[in-house]
């Protein structure tokens, strides 16, 4: 089982090992790691934030171990040099059309939640998000405007095509809950709404066990902080799915627990090819400190034995020390602790 492991920029190599040493002790055999550059780090060894060659290890591995990207170092650079570019580079390359951000606040840290604990009890949902479309990968460019200023433009598309195979996604990945699944558009003011709206209400008729609903975008973003346990898995597209996720972790409380897992259609001698990274960034303020807390990487790890390896029972075993670590008062950091990157790692390994 090869794993092409990214680490990337900031506190993604910190993370990315303990990750993979919580998947050694797992005790996974045949386990084969190779080592890339992205991001930052990239662009300074190599001069591009997603070289030639990471791109054909991360072709050639049966899954990635992402870690993070993002140096204020390449700040000034041009679009296409920036460290982001690694990952959307690898997203469009690699077709992982598929975008799943669990969250959830677990037992004991609704404190953490600046929602109302009650509230933040009920929060456990799934945004399956569309990666691969939308404004992100548009045309966009800078024209003058009428009045001769500088104007900015993007464009926003999804065919029927991309929709279909991301509510295929949302309404498998739904069968494991309860089977609710909020489709989140703007389909008031977007014909690229209207579109997905109409394609997902489509797909989901060969799918009569789902139950489906629709919702604005905005009516969402209150919705998932006011009232979240009426939520199970939210499809959405790509902008939109950006800035709920965030929202939605912001909520939990802390990013350094979120995972994610990016996947494709290809299958592999495993299982399903795919893309794991924490959903925190790359921290450089706390970077190289040994503060960062691994756990939202090590259950990205966990996604990938399920997804990629269909090893399902170590990855319930890999969730279940998370689990057990912060019950037994393991925090990092950002949780108000003092348990550096090392320490968390090895408390999550003692309890595998
Ligand atoms: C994310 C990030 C990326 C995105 C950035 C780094 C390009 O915010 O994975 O959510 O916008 O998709
Ligand atoms: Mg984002």
């Amino acid at each position: 089982m090869k794993i092409a492991v990214l680490p990337g920029d900031g506190i993604g190599p910190e993370v990315t090992r303990e990750a993979i040493s919580v998947l050694e002790s797992v005790g996974i055999a045949d386990l084969t790691l190779f080592d890339g550059d992205v991001g930052g780090i990239a662009y300074k060894r190599h001069g591009h934030p997603l070289p030639a060659e990471t791109l054909t290890m991360a072709r050639e591995a049966d899954a990635i171990l992402f870690g993070a990207v993002g140096d204020p170092d390449c700040d000034g650079l041009e679009r296409s040099l920036r460290p982001e570019q690694a990952i959307l580079g690898l997203r469009k390359e690699l077709d992982l059309f598929a975008n799943l951000r669990p969250a959830k606040v677990y037992k004991g840290l609704e404190h953490l939640s600046p929602l109302n604990p009650e509230i933040a009890s009920t929060l456990d949902l799934l945004i399956v998000r569309e990666l691969t479309g939308d404004v992100y990968f548009g045309d966009k460019g800078e024209r003058i405007a009428e009045d001769g200023g500088r104007e900015g433009w993007d464009m926003m598309s999804y065919s029927e095509t991309e929709v279909r195979r991301i509510a295929r996604v949302a309404f498998r990945a739904a069968r494991s809950g309860d089977c609710r699944v909020c489709s989140v558009d703007k389909a008031n003011v977007l014909e690229t709404s209207q579109v997905w709206r109409d394609t997902v209400k489509g797909a989901a008729d060969s799918h009569p066990d789902i139950d489906l609903s629709h919702m604005y975008v905005d009516n969402a973003a209150m919705q998932v902080i006011s009232n979240p346990s009426q939520f199970g898995v939210i499809l959405t597209g790509n902008l939109f799915g950006d800035i709920l996720s965030d929202l939605a972790s912001a909520a939990v409380g802390s990013i350094g627990l979120l995972a994610s897992a990016s996947l494709g259609d290809r299958q592999t001698a495993y299982g399903t090819f795919g893309l794991y990274e924490p959903i925190h960034g790359s921290a450089p303020d706390i970077a190289g400190q040994g503060k960062a807390n691994p756990m939202a990487c090590i259950l990205s790890a966990a996604m990938m034995l399920r997804h990629s390896f269909e090893m399902e029972a170590e990855a319930a075993r890999i969730e279940a020390a998370v689990e057990r670590a912060l019950a037994d008062g393991i925090r990092g950091g950002d949780l108000g602790g003092d348990h550096g990157t090392e320490a968390v790692g090895a408390a999550v390994r003692e309890r595998l």
